[in-house]
């Protein structure tokens, strides 16, 4: 038997024995998205009566986060840097904290020692024949926070595909592991409506063959891919990874042959999807699962070829200014690489940033383009920098614009039933613009 088994052996523990090591006061950070380590969570949050204020860090909850029920206030604070379903009425209740921050900076919270990390609980992949652990479906700041951890703590899954990247870790550097079997968090593909094909035209309007993407997840993505199959060397240099990548794949129009770095790679961070991703993506050397302080490093991501970062928003104002992680004071969800991509889209030659929304909300009784943000939103992308804005109505092209030209761009593709209204706004707040429209308008029929 090679060394590294017995070591293996030597560090199986069970999950509740695992977890003895967490103390009141501690930070435990755990894994992130689909990458949580579900059992080790839970054997935690079981010790919760003897535990006072650990502190739980993670990023995007979307497992039962039960260290954020009111039951366990006084055992977890959860200090979250990316709210996620589990973790929305904690943060919105006062019971855990958000961190607004920027994805590519998340690993040095961990690495240059912001945030000391006591006990770090992490999946990975079960070792390959030398004795090294995959870091599966979740790279981002999971490489730093267990490099940082002064205690390091995985579960071991048959079922955590098995992935390549610059980062594996041997089973000597761990000092428990948990043998599980478990399905890895899915979620299920969304359904492509009217409205989001009609975005998607528009997005896909804007993709040129060659172009390297940045996509998430939801019906626009979905809807954008299924108008790109026909595309020819497209390339992914994506934060995230969902199953519109192994549609491309599959339809022959994701070959990363023109990619300036990283060659014939699908370079990612994260991915969440179903299992037919997970499936394509395990012993898959065609993915590269990096860490996200080099993969949303906007110097990074300027030098792709022909970047286009599609992304979303909850409210857009009439500068362009862009509010993806709040509704008013409600703390939604995060900044995430938005504005990472942004950037470096910006900066790439031949780079395309898209923000791309519906035009409404609440079956069509709000508009997503207003005049000014609701009190209390943040502005997570800042109007210097937001390049396209698409809606179901057409497409916005900010860039360079003045605060009169965005306002009446936006306009034009705010929902029919808003543009009045909005135009009364707009030209109350400055009517030398109304004067202006009426001046170039009787121009233009007198020529
Ligand atoms: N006013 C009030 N409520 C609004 C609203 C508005 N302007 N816009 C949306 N909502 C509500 C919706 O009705 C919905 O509520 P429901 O869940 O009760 O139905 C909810 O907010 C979510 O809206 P939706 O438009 O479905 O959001 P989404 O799931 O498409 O996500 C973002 C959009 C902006 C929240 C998401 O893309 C995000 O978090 N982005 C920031 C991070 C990022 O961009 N990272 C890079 C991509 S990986």
């Amino acid at each position: 038997m090679s060394r590294w088994k017995d070591i293996y052996q030597s560090k199986l523990v069970s999950a509740a024995e695992a977890v003895k090591c967490i103390k009141s006061h501690d930070r435990v950070v755990v894994g992130f998205a689909c990458g949580e380590p579900q059992v080790l969570v839970e054997a935690m949050v079981h010790r919760a009566g003897e535990l006072e204020d650990v502190e739980v860090d993670h990023m995007i909850a979307v497992g039962p986060s039960k260290y954020c029920l009111p039951e366990n206030e006084r055992s977890f604070r959860h200090r979250s840097l990316f709210i996620g379903p589990g973790s929305r009425k904690a943060v919105n209740e006062g019971r855990a904290d958000y961190v607004p921050i920027f994805f590519y900076q998340v690993p040095r919270l961990f690495r240059d020692g912001f945030y000391p990390v006591d006990v770090c609980l992490m999946q990975v992949s079960p070792p390959n024949k030398n004795g090294y652990c995959s870091m599966g479906v979740s790279a981002d700041y999971s490489i730093a926070a267990m490099e940082a951890a002064k205690i390091l703590i995985a579960e071991v899954n048959p079922r955590m595909p098995k992935t390549y990247g610059p980062r594996m870790f041997h089973v000597s550097e761990f000092d428990h592991l948990v043998e599980v079997d478990y399905p890895i968090l899915a979620f299920p593909r969304a359904k492509v409506g009217d409205k989001e094909k009609k975005i998607a035209e528009y997005v896909a309007s804007l993709v040129d063959d060659g172009a390297t993407l940045q996509m998430g997840i939801g019906s626009v993505p979905e809807g954008v891919a299924s108008l790109l199959t026909g595309k020819e060397n497209l390339a992914v240099h994506s934060e995230m990874l969902a199953d519109w990548c192994v549609d491309l794949i599959e339809a022959g129009a994701l070959t990363g042959s023109l990619k300036t770095m990283h060659r014939h790679k699908i370079v990612s961070t994260f991915a969440m999807g179903t299992q037919e991703l997970y499936d394509a993506m395990d012993d898959n050397p065609t993915f590269e699962m990096w860490p996200v302080d080099y993969v949303n490093d906007s110097t990074i991501i300027a030098q792709q070829h022909k970047m286009i970062s599609i992304n979303s928003a909850l409210q857009v104002d009439l500068q362009g200014q862009i509010c993806a992680d709040s509704i008013g004071p409600q703390l939604y969800s995060g900044v995430g690489g938005q504005v990472d991509f942004i950037r470096g889209a910006a900066n790439c030659p031949g780079g395309k940033s898209i923000i791309a929304l519906n035009a409404t909300a609440k079956q069509g009784t709000i508009s997503k383009i207003v005049p000014l943000l609701d009190l209390g939103s943040s502005v997570t992308a800042s109007r210097n920098e937001v390049h396209y804005v698409v809606t179901e109505f057409g497409i916005a092209d900010l860039r360079y614009k003045t605060v009169r030209e965005r306002g009446e761009a936006l306009i034009e593709i705010a929902h029919p039933d808003f543009r009045a209204d909005l135009r009364k706004t707009l030209y109350a707040q400055y009517p030398g613009y109304a004067r202006y429209r009426e001046r170039i308008a009787s121009a233009q029929v007198s020529d």
